[in-house]
């Protein structure tokens, strides 16, 4: 079960990559547009604070051939392990089979149906990324498709894992999980509000009142 930061800001990369366990940080042009930055130094300074952790980088190009030359840009100035994320449409496809062949990691990206994560699958793509809320503002039942995707990999012995994505509430992200999906990409608010509510720190307060009661301020260290 994987967890990634679906944001370009930096303070929050900084914050979240330290207090939880990361696989590292998705981004796209519209994420990215939000930071109102340079593209290559945001990128650098995030590369520079994720180490080795995942860094996906989409590319804007509308057919293959320059989706390719800004993937060999990408992995030239980020790091030849950057997941190169691709629209997967037609010509995104095409550069997926192309980017495999070059051995570059590759994100399928824009994934609303099965059928798209089979060819994508298929072109060698590690990970779909199908969009759950999306979805579901189309009146698709994401959960379903998730989960169909997951069984259509298993089926046919395909390493593709599914990075589930666009997401608007825990429990979409709980559902995405639950049928399956290896991998998920969230806001920084949304793994905020995983641990946060009244009733969890209602519990913390109980402890902490009971231990002042009995051992004041001293730490367990201090005993
Ligand atoms: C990540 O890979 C996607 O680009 C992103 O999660 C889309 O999220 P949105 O639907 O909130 O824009």
């Amino acid at each position: 079960m994987e967890i990634l930061l679906d944001t370009a800001n930096l303070e929050q990369i900084k914050k979240y990559v330290e207090l939880y366990e990361i696989t590292g940080v998705t981004s796209n042009p519209t994420i990215i547009s939000k930071e109102k930055a340079e593209f290559w130094p945001l990128l650098t300074e995030i590369k520079k604070v994720i180490g080795d952790k995942q860094l996906h980088v989409q590319v804007t190009a509308d057919n293959w051939q320059d989706m390719l030359k800004e993937a060999e840009c990408i992995r030239e100035k980020l790091g030849a392990d950057t997941y190169i994320k691709v629209p997967t449409i037609e010509q995104g496809i095409c550069a997926m089979k192309h980017l495999k062949a070059m051995g570059a990691n590759v994100t399928a990206t824009a994934v609303y149906t099965t059928q798209q994560a089979m060819m994508a699958a298929c072109a060698g793509a590690d990970y779909v990324a199908p969009y759950f809320n999306r979805m579901n503002n189309l009146n698709v039942d994401s959960k379903k498709v998730i989960g169909d995707m997951v069984n259509l990999f298993r089926a046919h012995n395909k390493p593709t894992k599914v990075l589930a994505a666009s997401f608007k509430n825990t429990e979409q992200v709980m559902d995405a999980l639950t049928v399956g999906a290896q991998a998920v990409t969230v806001s920084v608010n949304l793994l905020t509000t995983m641990v946060q509510n009244a009733i969890i720190d209602f519990a913390v307060e109980g402890f902490r009142k009971d231990w002042i009661d009995t051992y004041g301020d001293k730490r367990i260290y201090e005993l």
